[in-house]
């Protein structure tokens, strides 16, 4: 019998996920298989209970993260106070959430800039979903001082609020149109997450003026396309990354999560590199 997975999304047709895990779930089991399935937010409650019986797990895209959340069993301590599932297991048809975007994100830096999370000093330019798993994350995993900073504030204090409270960490906030705080928040971390959605367009401005980039930063942006805040870095030989070795790493944990063996990173990376090459085309 055939052990399902699958991706759900709102679009999904773009999702490189299938590629990356068919090319590992194949070497785990030959029966397994990995589908991108459409699901609008009105299905959620269909979609979940077909899972119970025909899934293995799950992994969810946009919009469905927080969503998804009342029709789980259970959530891990992370995915709860983030508000965001990217990863649910079904066991004897219950389901169960986590959230891998962080873990992801905390191995990309360490690929990309050998950065170590515990005792970090990381900036959050952006503060939606993802911002929001990776951010409760590096608390978790002892980041030293977070430093939020959001078109919208409220978003980034709220946040702030929870991490405090749940983890005790030093969290900053500001609004992106901040332009005294911004550089100087910019200047006191080490490492700096581009998390807006601008920059999957062509045509879409940067989310603040990349002038303020101070030299000693390190920029990480989780689009995998060149954004305008990577096009200053380069001009000016800032250091930094795209995102594909973040959801090369979140889908490597979902991996392990649902087959409890190590997962074939770079099997999955040449997978992923191919697919994108592929849809970039
Ligand atoms: N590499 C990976 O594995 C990975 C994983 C997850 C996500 N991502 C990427 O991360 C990005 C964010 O995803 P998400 O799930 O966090 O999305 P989301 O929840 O929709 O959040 C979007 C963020 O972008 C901000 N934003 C949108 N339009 C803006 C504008 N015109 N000016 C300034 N800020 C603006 C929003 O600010 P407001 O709060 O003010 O609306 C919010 O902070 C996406 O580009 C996604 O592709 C990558």
């Amino acid at each position: 019998m055939m052990i399902k997975f699958a991706v759900i999304g709102d679009p999904i047709a773009h999702s490189l996920s299938p590629a990356m895990q068919n090319a590992a779930l194949k070497l785990w089991n030959p029966d397994a298989e990995y589908i991108a399935v459409h699901v609008k937010t009105d299905e959620l409650r269909n979609f979940t209970e077909c899972a119970r019986r025909e899934l293995a797990g799950f992994n969810i895209t946009v919009p469905h993260k927080g969503a998804v959340i009342p029709f789980l069993d259970g959530i891990s301590k992370e995915a709860r106070v983030a508000g965001s599932v990217n990863t649910v297991t079904v066991e004897s048809g219950r389901l169960y959430g986590d959230t891998t975007d962080g873990y992801g994100l905390e191995q990309a830096l360490a690929e990309a800039f050998a950065f170590s999370v515990p005792k970090g000093k990381i900036a959050f330019i952006g503060c939606g979903g993802a911002a929001h798993a990776a951010a409760v994350w590096f608390a978790s995993r002892g980041a030293a001082e977070l430093f939020l900073m959001n078109r919208t504030l409220a978003t980034a204090e709220s946040l702030a609020e929870k991490i405090r409270r749940e983890y005790g960490t030093a969290v900053h906030t500001c609004a992106l149109t901040d332009t005294n705080t911004l550089p100087a928040f910019l200047k006191r971390a080490e490492v700096a997450i581009q998390c807006t959605s601008l920059g999957l367009k062509p045509e879409d401005p940067p989310p603040f003026d990349p002038a303020l980039l101070p030299g000693t930063i390190r920029v990480y942006d989780t689009i995998y396309k060149k954004t305008p805040i990577i096009r200053e870095c380069l001009r000016r030989s800032i250091p930094c990354a795209n995102g594909l070795a973040m959801l090369l790493h979140q889908g490597a944990r979902s991996f392990e999560i649902w087959t409890r063996t190590k997962a074939p990173v770079e099997r999955m990376r040449s997978a992923l590199e191919a697919a994108y090459a592929k849809a970039s085309r």
